[in-house]
């Protein structure tokens, strides 16, 4: 361990280097699991430190010759080795965007008619700048800092409470009084002098700098050692309320007092806001004061104040109703579009893409852009050599506005879009009515193949730890994985993942460890996985409630394809097309053209062979019913007419959070029907087929009972 300290690196040849990193890779990971596991470490921690410098400087260096196992990959990108996982005792919801000041209206008018509040009634909205960091957990017990997590995927975060605990913003104990559980959220920051200040040490030690302040944060907060995090200039403000044993306050407001009370940083910016026209004026204050501010920030965010209010209006795929991140506008930069390439996705679509000169947008390095479709490129008339304006607003992809005619290089044609799928050469047709044009080639065509796989491995999917890219594609190449079941089979294949290039032993079982967690997996998450075409979270959701058991699904999914298959030609009205197929339709937000994408999916055999394929490998957990007891959960509801004492949406929601399935329309499988004052066809329906009629009052009683 001293040579390693005293070795120069300026000498290193390329296999010393090699080695070298090889012994530091085994030594740090040695001493790590002493620390973390055993809380044993048999060296102290400024050598610790010592071994880690030494490693990055080779790595910075010898950067081609980073292993897989880099105690700095190791750390990133396998935190369950490092980090335990935490269940967040309330999801950690993400928001909805507003761009332009119309948004910032109709959120408004949103909460005005989902309340039924009338034209005179006053809304009282937080404006708060938008932080750009790390969102954190912090549970206080007895008034006592007793854990911190990331959001994670917002169900499950990693346990960073060590971490946490090295922030001076963040109290170790409440100041007065506090209910016995409080869990505080907030962002962690970095300021830009405290991220410029770092970056500038960090390269004189010859260790790779970070991007950008939130880069940083995150790189810090999600540290092994605690030490490491606590000489980062870390910065937390406090902005909303996870779990708590007993309301502290009534309002937002109200809470960010509880907050300051408490010894937190709240960020000195929030104002109470009465109108849009009032709301908007804040965003242009924040916007204006944004480049003197010592924190980046991207946007602001409105928070309806009273939280009765809040609660009634819930939340809708994630993020709550009442709130909203109103965000500012995109950053732009002007550089040379070298090519234009074309990718293709996992149903085949064609997206071209923009190569380009690489340039700084908003803090970050942009070398490609989208251009959306063919029909974006010929509008706005891009072609390969223009110079061209880009834009990047938030983490959304960059864009290319448009080309600057006049720097346009002589002799330049206009671009055209290839008929064919650049990856397999099948035909590239574009449907009726369509913007996008898809590649023919289904199973044949490596591109989809492989977009599918990474769809099927992704985080909101089977969020298989540590499987990228890289991994994905040269599995596919090497025909290891052909199809999604073979990831579940590649335990039988551990001799040759060991023997891969750049693999070792500890790489293999990594990745095959994270592929055995996954081996059993919600009915949700396993329908978003399969990546038929519309159907995105949010419906998976609906369709693993509504039938509950994968074997369920199947079956009246398969009764669907058939139904729809002998009668491509009706008109769109579901009950025509036969009664699964109208099931289907009448799901709450599905409708006939996801119906129609779904009963495809269905049809094709290859889909039922990948089904079958994958439940013979796997464990699919049916739906867990929430967890009311209330007696209208699994019941399926219309509501139909005028509702007087809340909005129909306010009714669809509350009725959701309780477990119960609301359909469009009346059929056999009804329990309940609403009526309010001018029920028509569907109250006559539902009394020639027997179903319960409830008045809104009925309705009322009986989920409150
Ligand atoms: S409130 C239920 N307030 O933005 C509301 N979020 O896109 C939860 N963020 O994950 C968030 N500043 O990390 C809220 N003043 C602020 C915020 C803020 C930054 C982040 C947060 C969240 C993300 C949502």
């Amino acid at each position: 361990m001293t040579a390693a300290k005293d070795s120069n690196i300026a000498l290193l040849t390329e296999e010393d280097a090699a080695a070298e990193l090889a012994r530091l890779a085994a030594e740090i990971a040695h001493h790590d699991k002493l620390y973390h596991q055993k809380d044993a470490p048999e060296v102290s921690d400024a050598d610790y430190d010592a071994l880690r410098r030494h490693n990055d400087a080779i790595e910075a260096k010898f950067p081609e010759l980073i292993r897989e196992d880099s105690p700095n990959k190791r750390v990133g990108a396998a935190p369950a080795e490092g980090f335990t996982q935490v269940r967040h005792s309330r999801p950690m919801l993400s928001l909805q965007n507003a761009f332009a000041d119309e948004d910032v209206f109709e959120f408004f008018a949103r909460i005005r008619r989902f309340l039924g509040l009338d034209a005179e009634a006053e809304i009282a909205v937080m404006g708060e700048p938008k932080i750009d960091g790390i969102a954190a957990a912090l549970r206080y017990e007895d008034g006592v800092f007793v854990q911190g997590a990331t959001r994670g995927d917002g169900v499950t975060g990693e346990d960073i409470t060590r971490n946490l605990k090295t922030l001076d913003e963040i109290p170790e104990r409440l100041s007065g009084e506090a209910p016995a559980v409080v869990e505080v959220r907030g962002e962690v920051y970095m300021t830009r002098e405290g991220f410029f200040e770092m970056n500038r040490k960090r390269e004189a030690e010859g260790a790779a700098v970070f991007a950008n302040p939130r880069n940083a944060a995150a790189g810090s907060l999600r540290q092994l050692d605690p030490k490491i995090t606590a000489a980062r200039p870390l910065h937390f403000f406090a902005y909303a309320a996870g779990e708590l044993s007993a309301p502290v306050a009534d309002s937002h407001a109200g809470f960010l007092k509880r907050l300051d009370g408490w010894g937190f940083h709240t960020n000195p910016l929030a104002r109470l806001c009465k109108s849009p026209e009032e709301v908007l004026a804040l965003y242009r204050e924040i916007l204006e004061a944004r480049p003197e501010l010592p924190y980046d920030i991207d946007g602001v965010v409105y928070k309806l104040d009273r939280h009765d209010w809040q609660d009634r209006m819930g939340m809708v795929s994630r993020a709550p109703r009442w709130a909203i991140a109103h965000k500012f506008p995109a950053e732009q930069a002007q550089t040379v579009l070298h090519r234009i390439s074309i990718q293709v996705g996992r149903t085949g679509a064609l997206t071209p893409v923009a190569e380009l000169e690489p340039i700084t947008v908003g803090g970050v390095v942009v070398s490609r852009a989208t251009l959306h479709n063919e029909d974006e490129i010929a509008r706005k008339d891009v072609r390969e050599g223009d110079t061209v304006i880009i834009q990047r607003a938030g983490d959304v992809i960059p864009q290319v506005v448009r080309a600057i005619e006049e720097k346009r290089p002589a002799g330049s044609e206009p671009f055209v879009f290839p008929t064919e799928c650049p990856i397999c050469g099948s035909l590239a047709l574009r449907d009726e009515g369509e913007v996008v044009r898809r590649c023919t080639g289904g199973l044949i065509c490596r591109a989809q193949a492989v977009e599918r796989i990474k769809h099927f491995v992704s985080r909101n999917a089977f969020d298989i730890e540590g499987f990228g890219r890289k991994h994905v594609e040269a599995f596919w190449a090497d025909k290891l994985i052909e199809s999604p079941a073979d990831i579940f089979r590649l335990r039988d294949h551990a001799e040759a993942l060991e023997s891969r290039e750049g693999w070792g032993e500890q790489s293999a079982i990594n990745l095959l460890e994270s592929i055995e967690a996954r081996r059993s997996i919600s009915l949700d998450r396993f329908i978003y996985a399969l990546g038929i075409r519309q159907v995105g979270e949010a419906t998976a959701r609906l369709l693993a409630r509504q039938y509950g058991e994968l074997a369920a699904w199947r079956a009246a999914m398969t009764a669907a394809a058939e139904e729809r298959a002998g009668n491509r030609e009706e008109a769109k009205k579901p009950e025509l097309v036969g009664e699964a197929f109208a099931e289907l339709c009448n799901i709450d937000s599905v409708g006939f053209s996801v119906a129609d994408a779904i009963t495809d999916f269905f049809a094709e055999a290859h889909n039922q062979t990948i089904l079958d394929d994958l439940d013979a490998e796997l464990t699919v957990v049916p739906v867990e019913a929430p967890a009311s007891t209330s007696p209208v959960t699994g019941k399926t509801v219309v509501f139909t007419g005028t509702l007087e004492r809340m909005t129909r949406n306010e009714a669809k929601a509350r009725a959701e959070s309780l477990g119960a399935k609301v359909a469009g329309s009346i059929s056999k499988k009804t329990d309940y029907l609403v009526a309010g004052p001018g029920a028509g066809s569907k109250l006559t329906k539902a009394t020639e087929l027997g179903v319960e009629v409830l008045s809104e009052d009925d309705w009322l009683a009986l989920i409150s009972n």
